[in-house]
């Protein structure tokens, strides 16, 4: 390895609070592999808040949530993007760089919102809505975007929505998100009975506990939870948003109703917060291991390829997003 890339000893130094000791030899040899393919394939790591810290800290590039991620991505320099998060977002990644080489190290890293809608479900709400525009969340398959007027995602879907100037919108595939949007703003939201798996699992009930197990405890809930679990909540919004908000206010106690490695990875900045933990597993971003990402490197797979037509009208659905 080379003596400019850091060595596993000081990245240890760096996840030690969130990886035991006894783990963090199994990591190493796929780290050092990793930052040195990075060097000689001119590559990136994107990663997303979900990945597991040995990723998120040790090996990535650009980390964040699916905004930052998207907007990211379009900066990158690199000739090759492995993008360590679910497919939608390596999806999102190649049709913003088609030139360049965008990898997922596992075809099955999906999403249950992305599963949930097909382009020809949009078509016939189209039909069945004549003129009302079609946004939609990022957790979507391509051919879904090319149907679609707009994206967002957690982080801007209220400032998407009120950006069109009309009074009624589709917003799909998320329910809950819908749900959510539609409690703080006057358009009318049509909703998609689209659910993330881990989201939907907690419940009003788990915040109550929560409180009474904890107290004092600061409650951040992600968008995709159902309304009832974000109105008990003292904040909701993006992974990011909710890691800005720990920096920001710094809550002596705080739980993250989200996926489990989110606590990891924002506990390794703010060693005074005390972080509560039960959370879901997404088990789509945990198909995602070093063993995959350096496989990728190796081998160069698994190129994400789009068709041209398709990609040409999702991609204007993304840069309206970027835009607003
Ligand atoms: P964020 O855009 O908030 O990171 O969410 C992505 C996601 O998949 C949440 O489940
Ligand atoms: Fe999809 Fe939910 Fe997993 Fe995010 S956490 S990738 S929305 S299944």
């Amino acid at each position: 390895m080379s003596a400019m890339l850091p060595s596993g000893a000081s990245l240890y130094d760096r996840v030690q609070r969130v990886i035991p000791p006894i783990e963090w030899p199994t990591f190493l040899d796929d780290i050092e592999a990793i930052l040195v393919l990075k060097r000689q394939r001119n590559a990136v790591v994107l990663a997303h808040n979900y990945q597991t810290p040995e990723i998120f800290h040790c090996v990535a590039d650009i980390v964040g949530d699916s905004l930052a991620l998207a907007r990211k991505a379009m900066a990158v320099e690199a000739e090759v993007i492995v993008l360590a998060g679910v497919h939608f977002m390596a999806e999102t990644a190649k049709l913003l760089n088609p030139e360049k080489t965008v990898l997922i190290p596992d075809l099955k890293a999906g999403c249950s919102l992305a599963d949930s809608i097909t382009a020809a479900d949009v078509r016939l709400l189209r039909q069945r809505y004549p003129g009302v525009p079609v946004v939609t969340y990022v957790n979507t398959s391509v051919e879904v975007k090319a149907e679609s007027d707009i994206c967002c995602t957690s982080g801007n879907a209220k400032a998407v929505v009120e950006s069109l100037g009309v009074s009624q919108v589709i917003m799909l595939p998320d329910e809950f998100l819908a749900q959510n949007i539609a409690a703080q703003t006057d358009v009318e939201i049509i909703a998609w009975k689209g659910h993330c798996e881990v989201h939907e699992r907690f419940t009003p009930a788990d915040i109550r506990q929560l409180r009474e197990d904890h107290p004092g405890v600061t409650v951040l809930a992600h968008p995709e939870c159902p309304p009832e679990v974000v109105a008990e909540a003292d904040f909701s919004g993006s992974t990011a948003a909710m890691s800005d908000y720990v920096g920001s206010q710094k809550p002596p106690r705080v739980v993250l109703m989200t996926e489990c490695s989110m606590s990891d990875n924002v506990a390794v900045e703010h060693p005074d917060v005390e972080f509560i933990r039960p959370c879901n597993l997404c088990p789509h971003m945990k198909r995602i291991t070093l063993a995959n990402i350096r496989s990728a490197l190796e081998q160069n797979r698994h190129e994400v390829r789009i068709e041209p037509e398709i990609a040409g009208r999702a991609r204007l659905a993304v840069e309206r997003m970027l835009d607003v």
